[in-house]
């Protein structure tokens, strides 16, 4: 009897067992329909219209595993979810990715999902989710990826962010996030904290990230502006910019003097040309008064003879210049001389430069140059 007994014992045993392994899988899968269900009935949403005649294996967004018995994504993005997330996803104690981006749910994210220790990627990005990032989060060491931008979030970035020694991307931007950006020590592909209320240094790890990334808020340092104020620039832009503003000063500095230069160079060309009237360029009339053919130092008065000469171009093709005297005086020079003769400025008149000129000979004259004089010779005589 007792061997039998043994035995009978035994076979109980192993039904128990098998029975026990049985349910707990249909009470696993029992337990993740029930989650959803809740999350189901608290949040209003247009989608999610799950026959629960179903397995939920069968519902539009739930993935299960191969074999069926637990639930491995929940995708639900974008479809009108609003309201806040039940304490019930917990349950769903397999999952590796949860997304539920892109709708209008608000409050707190629950502490349950801090739970789920296979979460791998966690997408509440698009919503109203407010309240501070919860440290709870922080216990899930399998997480990759985590976005919770464009949301309500307020508080610090805590941290214990470094616990998620697995966090490859970390967007939070578009939030209200207020305090510093911590010494984060993790391998972060992904980096993304604009328009947050942050201020202080970018830490040295995250340096490497676009300006994008750090866009409308109040941080400073590589690859933003330096911290110790933009005059005392310490990165390469504020180096650059204050170079390339010393080279626009220089260069337009030089550029001035470069231009006044020139125009000095021109004035003194132009002045030194009416002076030395010997040019190669002639000018086109001359006139020169004659005091009587006096020689100079005999005090001679350059108004006393009225004795007229004009430079008279022959022929414009020929080129070649003579001096006409009028009235009753000696030639005693001629355009070479007076050419030659040195000669000082008297003064300026409207119709042209007056010179007091020394010819060799010792005889001084007046010559004034006249300026683009257009008056036919007959009538030139009768100016006289
Ligand atoms: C739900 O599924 C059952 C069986 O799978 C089916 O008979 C029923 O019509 C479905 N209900 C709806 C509303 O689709
Ligand atoms: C989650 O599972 C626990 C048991 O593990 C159960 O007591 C609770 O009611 C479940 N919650 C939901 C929302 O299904
Ligand atoms: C971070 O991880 C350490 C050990 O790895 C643990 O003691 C600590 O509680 C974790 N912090 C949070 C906020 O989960
Ligand atoms: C965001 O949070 C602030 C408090 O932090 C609250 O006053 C505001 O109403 C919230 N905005 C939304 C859209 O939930
Ligand atoms: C963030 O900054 C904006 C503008 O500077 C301000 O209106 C808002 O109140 C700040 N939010 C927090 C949470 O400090
Ligand atoms: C960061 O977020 C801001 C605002 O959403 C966006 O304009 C910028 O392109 C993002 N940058 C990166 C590197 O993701």
């Amino acid at each position: 009897m007792k061997p039998k007994r043994n035995l009978l014992l035994l076979i109980t045993f192993f039904v128990f067992l098998s029975l026990n392994s049985f349910s707990t899988v249909e009470s696993d899968l029992a337990s993740e329909r029930a989650a959803l269900v809740t999350l189901r009935d608290a949040v209003g949403g247009r989608s999610l219209l799950w026959n629960l005649s179903d397995n939920p294996c069968q519902w539009v967004g739930v993935f299960c595993d191969q074999k069926r018995t637990t639930v491995v994504e929940l995708r639900l993005p974008g479809m009108g979810l609003s309201g806040q997330l039940p304490v019930a996803l917990g349950n769903l104690t397999s999952l590796q990715t949860l997304s539920v981006r892109f709708n209008a749910l608000s409050g707190p994210i629950p502490a349950d999902i801090g739970n789920i220790v296979s979460l791998r990627n966690l997408y509440l990005q698009g919503n109203f989710f407010s309240g501070e990032i919860p440290e709870f989060l922080f216990r899930l060491q399998n997480l990759v990826r985590l976005n919770l931008a464009n949301n309500n979030f307020s508080g610090v970035i805590s941290p214990s962010f470094n616990n998620l020694t697995r966090l490859d991307t970390l967007y939070l931007e578009e939030n209200q996030l207020t305090g510093s950006i911590p010494d984060l020590n993790l391998p972060l592909d992904q980096f993304n904290v604009s328009f947050n209320n942050l201020t202080g240094p970018v830490p040295l790890k995250l340096s490497n990230k676009p300006v994008s990334s750090f866009q409308g808020t109040l941080l400073c340092g590589k690859p933003l502006v330096s911290c110790n104020g933009p005059s005392n620039g310490n990165s390469n832009d504020d180096k650059l910019s204050g170079g390339a503003i010393a080279g626009i000063v220089v260069g337009c500095v030089v550029g001035f003097l470069l231009l006044l230069m020139i125009l000095i160079f021109l004035c003194r060309r132009k002045r030194d040309k009416t002076v030395v009237s010997k040019d190669v360029e002639l000018p086109k009339e001359v006139a020169v008064e004659i005091p009587n053919g006096k020689p100079a130092g005999e005090g001679g008065n350059v108004s006393a003879g009225h004795a007229v000469a004009v430079v008279k171009s022959e022929a414009k093709s020929s080129g070649t210049k003579n001096l006409v005297f009028f009235g009753n005086t000696a030639r005693s020079f001629g355009l070479e001389d007076l050419l030659k003769a040195s000669a000082e400025v008297l003064g300026k008149g409207t119709f042209g430069t007056a010179y007091k000129a020394t010819l060799d000979a010792g005889v001084v004259v007046a010559v004034k140059r006249l300026k683009e004089v257009t008056v036919p010779e007959k009538e030139f005589q009768g100016e006289d």
